[in-house]
């Protein structure tokens, strides 16, 4: 299962995206330990911070079909700038994600730049620290 595929289902969910009021269409692609796509768009709300990001709607549909590692992921956004999970985000991926789990960050022509898991959140807190 190759980048370009991710690629292509995290733009195909951008072009679902609920954006009315950021006007800022997100989507994300994430490959599973199974090798299956789950794939969503940002979702927002009148009442804003319950509005979603595309990374957290791929999240849930990963969980939700089984799910339990994310192997790579893509985020793709408009405009000049990269489209870096927020960190709410980053919290969420490193959930599911080891430190080396690759994060491409691509614009509507493809990935721009890639990073780790590690790179976005370095020192971070995550399930073994309650162990
Ligand atoms: N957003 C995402 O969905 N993912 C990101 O990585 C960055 C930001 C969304 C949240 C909001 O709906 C819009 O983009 C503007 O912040």
């Amino acid at each position: 299962m190759s980048l370009a595929e991710l690629f292509a289902a995290a733009k195909a969910a951008q072009a679902h995206a609920y954006a009315p009021y950021s006007k800022f269409p997100v989507g994300a692609a994430l490959r599973d330990e199974q090798g299956r796509i789950h794939a969503a768009a940002n979702v927002e709300n009148a009442a804003y911070p319950a509005g979603t990001c595309a990374e957290a709607g791929a999240i849930a549909a990963m969980a939700s079909a089984g799910g339990r590692r994310i192997v790579e992921l893509v985020v793709i956004g408009n405009g000049a700038g990269l489209c870096t999970p927020c960190g709410a985000c980053r919290q969420r991926i490193r959930e599911f994600a080891a430190p080396a789990t690759p994060v491409h960050v691509a614009g509507p022509e493809g990935v721009r730049r890639s990073f780790t898991l590690d790179q976005l959140l370095p020192h971070s807190f995550g399930p073994e620290n309650l162990a």
